[in-house]
């Protein structure tokens, strides 16, 4: 293990500040908040925190549209609180990675107000601007949230280019001092000492200067739902938007500039295209494996065949990162769900994130089985893409208004990003607000969904958590080892294997995804395993392996004796 990076070994949780802790009443979360609050990462097991943008922002895409990038947002602290926050990250073990928003910023940024004054302005072209054509804007590019790609600028005469909202105007990357600013900005972080970024939409970042149309018929739609496309799909609707050369050239020069740095500094990439990691070690340290979340099931075949393709993929070197939620999606109790054993599912999807080989990452509220909140009304939506989307569909695609109303509320972000849940107190001890909170929490703080609740609970979602991740700590083959799927064709369990070559150490995953009884023989040169972790009642330390009885939903890992290699299965 000794050979592995701090970033390999590490399971990372990931806060979105405005929802965490609010430190000082008034609603929304704050960094006094987080750093109240950092001992519950300690005592959850994880390694390292990727904080959500933390930057002053209008806040339009909550916090992803940057007003200025080498500051705090007014409302979560300052920049000493910042300071203070890392420095006690630091001093428990945990490492901080934050968002760093590349391809586009606030449209209040100065960069972009300076842009906009004048087509003679030095910073003119800093961001894209083209003349439009007769049918109006310059081609039917889309922007990613819905609606035209561009916007028209009265004050010039010119449209502007947003990949996202018009409030988020692309910078134009062919621009050397772009470039050069916005490296200013990787070095005011990382002197900060923070331990790495993870990279908002890189994909992004390069348009294709000839700016033909796109022939993809969804274009005229007026909202893409990417909830519901596959990869495949967002990039032939996304054809000349993303992935245009020139990216990977850009990442290896981001990368040479982290290395500079000591202390292994990282790079994780909001993207699931293996490229990103270029020779393996020159571009990205960590790529998400999104086509593994990107499901309505997690089903041991999916879960196979992602595996089998994302393993063989990554360039040699290159490190796996899975993660099954974040801030822009359901969350993964009700995604994965099927209404009747959420609970149990939930704990199995997370001792696979826990176990697989790679990186993982973690959505805050998940160690307690947090659900997405349903909301009922558009005054209660904070996240504008929802209202935007709203408009959408009621003013340019015929939709009714009760349709169009269901079709936003039952996608706005906002459900995933309700307010932590500490306690059973006011506002779920996430707040002293006197008034409402900014999101409203989710009620079901009242049912036991809070860290006061369950850490005292053996049975709980986070007592579990604690354990699996604990465990995963003192054993170095669910880290460092590698992966080998056993029994291809079951349908209702995932039965795998990890194996440490440097401490020789053999673990077996088994899990029962079913509401059944799963009967299994493992077919191998020892007669049993030892126990490490199951979530059955089972009594004796050792596992006979010729008749492996899995009760429903039950999670089981144990170790093999190292000498002989596994037989057949
Ligand atoms: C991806 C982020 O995760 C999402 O929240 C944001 O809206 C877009 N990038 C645009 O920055």
């Amino acid at each position: 293990m000794k050979t592995l990076k701090w970033w390999q070994q590490a399971v990372f949780y990931q806060i979105y500040p405005r929802s965490f802790a609010d430190g000082n009443g008034d609603g929304i979360g704050d960094f006094p908040g987080m750093l109240a609050r950092l001992d519950h990462m300690v005592e959850l097991g994880v390694d390292a925190i990727w904080l959500s943008p933390h930057y002053p922002s209008p806040f339009r895409d909550c916090g992803y549209d940057i007003a200025d990038y080498t500051d705090v947002a007014p409302e979560y602290g300052s920049l000493d609180g910042f300071c203070r926050f890392l420095t006690a990250a630091h001093a428990r073990g945990l490492r901080v990675i934050i968002d760093l928003v590349l391809n586009h910023t606030s449209d209040q940024h100065p960069w972009f107000q300076a842009s906009r004054s004048s087509r003679t302005h030095p910073q003119r072209d800093w961001y894209v601007w083209r003349d439009g054509t007769p049918d109006g804007p310059p081609n039917n590019w889309v922007s990613i949230f819905g609606g035209s790609a561009w916007t028209y600028d009265e004050a010039t005469g010119q449209y502007y280019y947003h990949a996202f909202l018009k409030e988020q105007p692309d910078l134009n990357w062919c621009h050397p001092d772009v470039k050069e600013a916005m490296w200013q900005v990787v070095r005011f972080w990382l002197d900060l000492g923070v331990d790495g970024f993870r990279l908002d939409a890189i994909g992004t970042i390069f348009e294709h200067p000839d700016l033909s149309n796109h022939q993809f018929p969804l274009t005229h739609k007026p909202i893409i739902d990417i909830g519901s496309l596959s990869g495949e799909e967002i990039r032939q609707i996304l054809q000349f938007q993303i992935h245009q050369p020139g990216l990977h050239e850009l990442m290896q020069e981001l990368r040479t500039l982290v290395d500079t740095y000591p202390g292994e500094r990282v790079l994780v990439g909001e993207d699931e295209n293996v490229m990103f990691h270029g020779d393996g070690d020159n571009e990205l340290h960590l790529v998400f494996n999104f086509p593994l979340m990107q499901t309505h099931a997690l089903t041991p075949a999916h879960i196979r065949d992602n595996q089998a393709l994302r393993l063989t993929d990554l360039p040699s070197g290159a490190w796996p990162c899975n993660t099954l939620g974040n801030h822009d999606v359901s969350r993964m109790w009700h995604r994965y769900g099927d209404g009747l054993h959420n609970d149990a599912l939930a704990r199995v999807h997370l001792a696979l994130l826990l176990t697989l080989r790679g990186t993982p990452f973690l959505y805050y509220g998940e160690e307690l089985g947090m659900t997405d909140l349903h909301f009922s009304a558009l005054s209660d939506v904070r996240d504008t893409i929802a209202l935007h989307q709203f408009r959408l569909l009621t003013e340019q695609a015929g939709v009714g208004y009760a349709d169009a109303l269901q079709h936003v509320l039952a996608r706005t972000r906002d459900r995933c990003r309700t307010p932590m849940q500490w306690d059973r107190s006011r506002h779920a001890g996430f707040s002293q607000a006197s008034s409402a909170t900014w999101l409203p929490v989710h009620p079901n703080y009242l049912q036991g969904i809070t860290v006061e609740d369950q850490k005292s609970d053996p049975q709980s979602m986070l007592s579990f958590c604690r354990q699996i991740l604990a465990l995963r700590r003192r054993t170095p083959a669910l880290i460092a080892g590698d992966y080998r799927v056993l029994h291809p064709h079951s349908e209702h369990y995932l039965a795998f294997l990890r194996h440490d070559p440097l401490s020789g150490q053999l673990c077996l995953i088994l899990l029962n995804f079913s509401a059944h009884v799963q009967e299994l023989t493992l077919t191998c040169n020892r007669p049993e395993a030892r126990l490490l972790f199951s979530s059955g009642s089972r009594s004796e330390p050792q596992l006979p392996l010729a008749s492996v009885t899995l009760v429903p939903y039950e999670i089981l890992i144990a170790e093999l004796d190292p000498c002989a290699p596994y037989g057949s299965d």
